[in-house]
């Protein structure tokens, strides 16, 4: 999207319905973070929309880092921010009510130093019309907390698909969701997030491979798989990639390169809730960071790397996700998902029962 493609004044009214949601009330501090000249118009409607609801509004910018961070260009790692060893920034942001950062903080220290001084942080990095389209609603955040309540009383979470894939969660980890915004001391999303639901194996608890078939994607390479990749994973590890195609040994030499044993971990397992996000848009748009192929409904989210997002000890800045299609889950055997079909009545979209 060129930058005068969206209206900006759409744009402010859209993020004045966001902080409402977010429950930024006068008097609260709202803090927009930012680099160089990257999102000035996503600066500009925060600020503006932020006044309106009568809060304390300002922006933290940082010089230019790096955008290798922000889904569209360069070495993709996470973890590692502009606000790296940047103490006072980090000081001034834990001072809000309320941060807006445009730059691409999960996984790092420096986010969860934040959530832990009670500030609300949203990430807002997607093109204007993904935001707009996929606008949280609060009927997907009640399936989102449908789904919280399965999961969190799982021991453990397995997945199969057609291709052979047939993997073990022992769940060791809290359970999160996303759903788009933040409206509880300390909490993070990100905007959008469809409804997704995850959680982490134990760092030794997960067995039994993974077969993405042709027409998951990988992110972030913005990929759709075309020859099938298979993981082998043994305590919690992977121990093996295998597959013919050229994506089989990209992902090997994109992992082998971080030169790092934490790269071969497994981070976050879960599933997505949104029926507006579409499979197939990567076939005609691949701007952005890839937040409508995370959610997209009865995807099953498999990834591999960190697990720090939950408390774990894996701080690798190689994470792979991998959105995969026609899988069923289980939680202690119980059908979650049946060949990509969502099979909980609380988990569906209103209107749309399961079949009998
Ligand atoms: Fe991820």
């Amino acid at each position: 999207m060129g930058e005068s493609s969206f209206s900006q004044s759409m744009f402010t009214d859209l993020c004045e319905r966001m902080l409402r949601l977010c429950r930024l009330s006068a008097g609260e501090s709202l803090i927009v973070l930012s680099q160089g000249q990257e999102r000035v118009e996503y600066v500009d409607a925060f600020l503006t929309a932020g006044q309106r609801l009568g809060a304390k509004v300002m922006n933290l910018r940082l010089p230019y880092s790096s955008s290798a961070t922000s889904g569209e260009v360069g070495v993709w790692t996470v973890g590692k921010t502009p606000l790296s060893g940047n103490q006072p920034a980090v000081d001034v942001l834990k001072s809000a009510d309320m941060v807006v950062e445009t730059l691409f903080m999960l996984f790092s220290d420096e986010l969860t130093e934040i959530q832990a001084a009670g500030t609300r942080i949203l990430t807002c990095i997607e093109p204007v019309d993904l935001l707009a389209r996929m606008f949280p609603t609060e009927e997907l955040k009640r399936r989102t907390d449908a789904a919280v309540e399965t999961l969190t009383g799982a021991e453990s979470l397995r997945f199969t698909n057609r291709a052979g894939t047939d993997v073990t969660y022992r769940i060791a980890y809290p359970v999160k969701a996303q759903y788009g915004y933040v409206d509880q001391p300390g909490q993070w999303d990100h905007w959008p997030s469809g409804g997704m639901i995850l959680t982490c194996g134990a760092d030794d608890g997960i067995d039994g491979r993974v077969v993405v078939d042709r027409g998951d994607i990988l992110l972030p390479f913005k990929q759709y798989v075309q020859e099938p990749i298979e993981f082998l994973i043994e305590a919690g590890r992977i121990t093996e990639i295998g597959g013919d195609g050229y994506q089989a040994e990209l992902v090997r030499q994109y992992i082998a390169d971080f030169d790092d044993p934490d790269a071969y971990g497994l981070s976050h397992i879960g599933w997505g809730l949104d029926e507006r996000a579409k499979w197939q848009a990567l076939a005609t748009d691949s701007r952005g960071h890839g937040m409508e192929l995370r959610a997209f409904y009865g995807n099953v989210l498999f990834s591999t790397g960190p697990n720090d997002i939950v408390g774990g000890p894996n701080h690798t800045s190689c994470h792979l996700d991998i959105p995969m299609r026609n899988c069923s889950l289980f939680l202690d055997d119980r059908a979650v998902i049946v060949d990509g079909d969502v099979v909980v009545e609380s988990m569906r979209p209103a209107g749309s029962p399961v079949a009998v």
